[in-house]
């Protein structure tokens, strides 16, 4: 083939790749099309020679964990289930094969006009918004292009103070004045609920009281939350359209709400003007992968264009978009059927759960989540882990978190309600061994000093009175046999009060706080860069009363406990004590100590 013939055969191809004279439109185009039908399952040829490379240690990892058949209550939404990945994914074959940059006929992401435009388009045309756009950066980067995208440098937004901290991010970055609104939360075991349209009423109220209601130019929320609450989207939606102030909803968590009257109504469809969702959370879809929503009316979407261009890798993976693609299509095609069984596996595993015992199966708006109260969450955490190969999303200090799909299978949910029913058991006996071991010392020491009575009247040497011992000696003594259960024959954690879940005298939840701001966010970031910062140990009394240079939160969720910028208080110390101890990640705690503002 020369040169010119060579000319002539690219020029008759469109942007697709795919030939003019064939007559496909790019409306023929379905998700798929993005990738590529590749020779999956390729045998190296030089397979005989063995690389000797050092830096692989993450994928050797990755293999061998695959291996263990550990339990993956977690996300990403695939969770590694062998035979729906093979069902649904099998041609994808060896991400290097297909691996490619924008070349010839696969568009740009940037710059949207064939088959990623046309992959947008079906995105929003199936989640019902006015324009989706892919993310490659996970909903991290939706959250940084929607508040950017609707704000401009020392704006005023209201937002929710459980929001994740990339809308923490978003606010430094545009230099934000934020209103914070504390959702309430559960006392008992301190999650978050949703957003009411009064507590927005009453926030918008409160500023307005003093300040122009104009200034106001987002609303933030994140719905659901981690654990699954979700807020009055719609009708705070239509009450913060009369003031044209937009909402904008992170859904990291609810990219199935569309697909199952089973789940509460997306964030889209209840009117809101942007909406972020990880399809890698609850889709089968790889890790990053997420979408940004649109619903045209109040924001400008070309501002939000351009800031998801800034916070998008110049590089988008196709390997990535196809993921998107793909868990479209899956739920697109197969949706109904899948999420039929997915609703009658999870109803079935929820009821079992809803039977245990000491571990209490909490209800939230969506029933993916299943929320575990027990108030030594960690110990539940990694009992089954450890002693039952399964991984679950997260531990707070009084619940876990367990992630579902519509890609996990029978087998998951057999082990998991197993291995919790198998715990909850041994709790029991444990419990009612306890209770027996106290209630047989109860009648010893009760006849013990029934005899000694009867001894001491017997003697007519009346030193106490019935009501004397039965009061002091007697109580006392069971004071010190209950404390003994309690601190001292502790069998591998399951003591006496970590098996009696309502005998909970930690108080101390991660939600239970309210900050006071004494500098924004970006005010401390500046006083940081001018003054610096000194590390004071969190045991140290000094810390009482500092701010903070930094962001504290527990990981996962991400919700910061403490602010850039926020006063450090009593309450706030004994929180992120209580974390540590409790074995969670507590990141911006450095051995010890916090960074504190001079
Ligand atoms: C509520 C919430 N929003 C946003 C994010 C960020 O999502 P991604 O991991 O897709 O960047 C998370 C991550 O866990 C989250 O929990």
């Amino acid at each position: 083939m020369n040169w010119n013939e060579d000319k002539s055969i690219k020029m008759n191809l469109d942007r697709t790749g795919k030939s003019d004279k064939t007559g496909t439109t790019n409306k023929d185009i379905k998700y798929d099309d993005i990738l590529l039908n590749g020779n999956a399952g390729t045998t190296n040829k030089n397979s005989d020679i063995k690389p000797n490379v050092k830096y692989n240690d993450i994928l050797s990892k990755l293999d061998k964990y695959k291996d263990e058949n550990i339990v993956p209550m977690h996300m990403p939404g695939a969770k590694r289930n062998k035979e729906l990945i093979e069902l649904y994914m099998g041609d994808m074959g060896n991400p290097y094969e297909k691996d490619i940059t924008e070349i010839n006929g696969f568009d740009n992401m940037h710059n949207a006009e064939t088959i990623i435009k046309d992959a947008f388009d079906e995105a929003a045309e199936l989640y019902g918004a006015d324009e989706s756009w892919y993310l490659v950066n996970g909903s991290t980067a939706g959250n940084m292009s929607a508040i950017c995208g609707v704000t401009h440098k020392n704006d005023v937004v209201i937002m929710a103070r459980n929001c994740h901290i990339s809308v923490y991010n978003a606010v430094i970055l545009n230099e934000l004045n934020p209103v914070y609104i504390y959702p309430e939360y559960d006392e008992e075991y301190g999650y978050y609920k949703g957003i009411t349209l009064k507590e927005i009423k009453f926030i918008v109220d409160k500023y307005s009281s003093d300040h122009d209601r104009n200034d106001i130019k987002a609303v933030i929320l994140t719905s659901p939350t981690y654990e699954g609450n979700v807020s009055d989207i719609k009708s705070i939606a239509e009450y913060l359209h009369q003031y044209n102030i937009p909402l904008i909803v992170d859904e990291a968590h609810g990219a199935h709400f569309n697909f199952s009257e089973s789940f509460p109504q997306s964030a889209v469809k209840s009117g809101a003007d942007v909406v972020i969702n990880s399809v890698h959370k609850t889709l089968p879809s790889l890790t990053q992968t997420a979408i940004i929503h649109i619903n045209y009316g109040i924001v400008d979407v070309e501002r939000i264009r351009r800031y998801w261009n800034i916070y998008q890798s110049t590089s988008p993976s196709y390997i990535l978009m196809s993921s998107i693609a793909r868990s479209l299509s899956i739920v697109k095609n197969d949706g109904d059927k899948l999420f039929a069984e997915y609703v009658d596996k999870l109803t079935i595993l929820r009821n079992g759960l809803s039977e245990l015992k000491h571990i209490r199966l909490i209800n939230t708006d969506d029933i993916s989540k299943l929320v575990l109260g027990y108030k030594d969450a960690k110990w539940l955490y990694d009992t089954l882990f450890y002693k039952y190969k399964i991984q679950l999303e997260m531990s707070s200090i009084k619940y876990v978190i367990a992630m579902t799909s519509i890609f996990d299978s029978q087998e998951y949910y057999d082990r998991f309600l197993a291995a919790l029913k198998e715990i909850d058991e041994e709790l029991d006996n444990r419990f009612l061994a306890a209770l027996k071991e106290i209630d047989e010392e109860l009648d010893n020491r009760f006849l013990a000093a029934l005899k000694e009575i009867d001894e001491e009247i017997d003697e007519s040497i009346s030193k106490y009175d019935r009501e004397d011992i039965l009061n002091s000696k007697v109580d006392k003594d069971l004071d010190n046999r209950f404390n003994s259960i309690h601190n001292g024959e502790a069998d591998n954690r399951l003591n006496y009060s970590s098996i009696n879940n309502q005998d909970n005298g930690n108080k101390i939840n991660v939600a239970d706080f309210r900050d006071e701001q004494a500098l924004t966010i970006a005010q401390a970031f500046n006083r940081r860069d001018l003054s610096g910062c000194d590390e004071i140990q969190m045991n140290n009394e000094k810390i009482y009363g500092k701010i903070s240079g930094e962001s504290v939160y527990v990981y996962p969720p991400g919700i910061p406990i403490l602010c850039p910028g926020e006063v450090i208080t009593r309450k706030i110390i004994a929180i992120l004590e209580a974390a540590g101890e409790a074995g969670l990640e507590v990141v911006g705690v450095k051995e010890g100590a916090l960074l504190c503002l001079r």
